[in-house]
């Protein structure tokens, strides 16, 4: 903990002295200062760490000067000392702020262990707050592409219950369509963002496992392993709780958690005490639950709670709108993420990608860009590049459509007559090749030129 700077401010010069002793002595770069005012001004003009401060001061106590630095220097940590020691002015330091606080005489040692605790304590907050801000940064609602009027209808939807005070959302979509984003999205933007946010996928656990990861479990209980266990429900208390896949909970759990949404308390395993909590619970499926309840697999009433606000996320085959921004989004993150320069897709490219019915959805289609872009280096992804089962598709679609019969009919002749000219035209006037476009021979096609007199055309002469 070499070089931080510690301000020690003590009119008492025997004890600064031999503090500031000690402080130097221990690698800290120590400022002094026997009063409040001149405490507050070398705040202002330097970098300080940490605040040694003294309750009685000749000019000012030390509670007047914390209450300064709480309103100015809100991260600085400081450590109160005195000799007056009363229960209150201890409460009332650290209902100010104050890291800790520490009686006269002290131990030198004492009051070193403490300066490190503060200052990790500062190092980890700090942590803490670019960790929380870049992650509010992936997560907020701008991370969500999309145009198409039911996806804007949920984001406005999103953004009106993200701060009430609506405690229970159900989000419904099938398999990639975003409803692990969404509902980070939802935390993130709620008055709760500061508080935890808890997933857990309720397929990936047997049972009994997952009881007592929601609930958490007393000792003595049936999986005794020591100590008593708190639940997600409690540690998130104040944030949110993801509950992934809700469909799959067992009928013992889905009691329990009617309770916890009706009354907001539940017991841990083995504990006969009631815990209250404040949660949001966000519950997702991507099978329609009201289907999973019509068969009898999932409580009717438990469904009827959940589905107080419920989130539609529409498949990726119903907005088709969105593809061309999604894959402009995804080629710009993994651009930055594998450090390359690709530009966009070809017009053709795109044209497949809006056709294709992405049954997985927009994680595919973000799996997909990812795997073009690692697998070919190229500036515009081209149709090419894009696997079979997609071009393919368009492939038939493009036959089928063009070759639709109009309501009014047609007449086939001059509909033959023009596939033969347009053949022509893209064999650049050979036969043989105009003939193998249309599946041909070419003495068929020598015949047909000669039934549409257009043998004597200027293609056929080259
Ligand atoms: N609207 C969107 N904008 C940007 N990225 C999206 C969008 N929707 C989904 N994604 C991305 O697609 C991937 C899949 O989304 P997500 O995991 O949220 O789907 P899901 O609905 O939870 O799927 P599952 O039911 O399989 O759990 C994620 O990488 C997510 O970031
Ligand atoms: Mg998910």
């Amino acid at each position: 903990m070499a070089n931080e700077t510690v301000l020690l401010v003590e009119d008492e010069k025997l004890i600064r002295w031999s503090l500031a002793n000690r402080l130097t002595k221990e690698g800290f770069r120590v400022l002094e200062s026997d009063k409040g005012a001149g405490a507050l001004k070398a705040l202002e003009e330097t970098q300080v760490d940490l605040l040694l401060l003294d309750y009685r001061l000749p000019d000012m106590d030390g509670i007047q000067v914390l209450r300064e630095v709480g309103k100015r220097f809100r991260d600085l940590p400081v450590i109160m000392m005195t000799a007056y020691s009363t229960v209150e002015s201890a409460i009332e330091a650290m209902k100010l702020g104050a890291f800790d606080y520490l009686n006269k005489p002290f131990e030198m040692d004492e009051i070193l262990v403490t300066i490190q605790k503060a200052l990790e304590t500062t190092a980890l907050k700090r942590e803490l707050g670019r960790y929380r801000r870049e992650h509010e940064e992936r997560f907020g609602l701008g991370n969500l592409v999309g145009h198409n009027l039911k996806m804007r209808e949920v984001f406005d939807l999103v953004r009106k219950i993200a701060t009430s005070s609506a405690t229970t959302i159900l989000l419904q979509g099938e398999s990639g369509t975003g409803k692990d984003l969404l509902a980070n999205a939802i935390h993130y933007a709620s008055d709760r963002a500061k508080k935890p946010f808890m997933t857990i996928t309720c397929s990936a656990l047997p049972e009994t496992l997952l009881e007592s990861e929601l609930f958490g479990q007393e000792k003595g209980g049936s999986m005794d392993a020591g100590g008593t266990k708190k639940g997600i429900f409690e540690l998130s208390d104040g944030g949110t709780v993801f509950l992934d896949e809700v469909g799959e909970i067992s009928e013992n759990i889905q009691v329990k958690l009617l309770r916890l949404l009706e009354d907001r308390t539940f017991k841990r395993i083995g504990g006969v005490a009631d815990i209250a909590v404040d949660v949001r619970v966000i519950a997702s499926s991507n099978v329609s639950l009201e289907q999973v309840a019509k068969e009898g697999r999932f409580r009717k009433d438990l469904y009827y709670r959940l589905n107080v606000l419920p989130i539609s996320l529409p498949p990726l085959r119903e907005r088709p709108e969105d593809i061309p921004l999604l894959v402009k989004h995804f080629i710009e993150h993994y651009n930055r993420e594998f450090k390359k320069n690709t530009l966009g897709a070809s017009r053709s490219a795109m044209l497949a990608l809006t056709e294709y019915s992405w049954p997985g959805n927009v994680r595919e289609l973000k799996n997909l860009i990812e795997r073009v872009m690692i697998l070919e280096n190229k500036e515009v992804i081209d149709v090419d590049d894009l696997p079979r089962e997609i071009i393919g598709r368009q492939a038939e679609e493009d036959i089928e459509q063009r070759f639709e019969l109009p309501p009014q009919g047609v007449v086939l002749e001059e509909v033959e007559r023009s596939l033969i000219e347009q053949a022509l035209k893209r064999a650049g006037g050979n036969q043989s090749r105009a003939a193998r476009l249309l599946g041909l021979t070419r003495d068929t096609l020598r015949y047909r030129l000669k039934k549409f007199s257009l043998e004597g055309s200027e293609a056929q002469l080259k």
